[in-house]
């Protein structure tokens, strides 16, 4: 494999679900690399209040594809779904969101062959009535930089994964499974990991910079 650019690392970096390789497993020293890569990420007040729970267990996999499936269903079934915007106006909107509801679907019918499985989790929780904006910011806000690092590093090793949520639609389930205490300890994600086919990658088609641009005022 030849070595990324720091600039092809951080533009090629794309969620991988069809070309994430069922057949050949990964050895978990690789996926403690990554964690330990994950750990640079900065985090409030340095708190380093995350977890990551690394999942390979067959029978736990299979519980948690289920827990998948039931959450890619409800989220279908509802307005926002990837589904809806297929027939969008703009035709190239419409390529694209069916390309997302294709792989978003393939993984739901192959998850439980992805070989491992990582769950990255925050203390406190952000689904309390009133948690003020500001708590909510630190809670997100020191995890998601450890994710991306972590999907970083795994794209660095020749390893793909794809930040998921579908399974959230049943944390409390997947807590329960998993020994999570609940309360106390939120999931944030879940990252099939398996490495990929072929090297690829390319930067994704993106919105216009002028769209998303403020200076100086909205
Ligand atoms: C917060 C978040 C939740 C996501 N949830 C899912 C998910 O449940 N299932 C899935 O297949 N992809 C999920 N994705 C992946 C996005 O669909 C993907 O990042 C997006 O389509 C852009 O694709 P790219 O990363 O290859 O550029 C999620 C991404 C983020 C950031």
């Amino acid at each position: 494999m030849t070595a990324l650019t720091p600039e092809e690392l951080l533009t090629t970096t794309r969620a991988v679900r069809k070309r994430l390789d069922l057949q050949k497993p990964v050895e978990i020293e690789l996926v403690r690399k990554c964690i330990e890569i994950a750990q640079q990420a900065p985090s409030a007040s340095n708190r380093q209040n995350w977890h990551f729970l690394v999942i390979t267990d067959q029978v736990k996999k299979n519980s948690l594809s289920d827990l998948f499936r039931k959450g890619w269903q409800s989220y279908i079934d509802s307005p926002t779904s990837v589904a809806k915007t297929i027939s969008s106006d703009d035709p190239k909107k419409s390529e694209s969101q069916r390309k997302i509801y294709e792989s978003a679907k393939y993984l739901v019918d192959n998850l439980r062959k992805v070989p491992v499985f990582v769950i990255p989790c925050i203390e406190g929780r952000t689904d309390g009535s009133n948690v003020p904006v500001v708590v909510q910011s630190a809670i997100w806000g020191s995890i998601a930089p450890a994710v991306w690092n972590f999907m970083l590093a795994a794209r660095l090793y020749g390893l793909g994964t794809t930040w998921t949520s579908f399974h959230l639609l049943f944390e409390r389930e997947a807590a329960k499974l998993l020994n999570i205490p609940y309360e106390k300890v939120m999931q944030v994600a879940l990252l099939p990991v398996a490495y990929y086919k072929g090297t690829s990658f390319k930067p994704a088609p993106r919105d216009t910079i002028e769209k998303i641009l403020h200076t100086n005022s909205w």
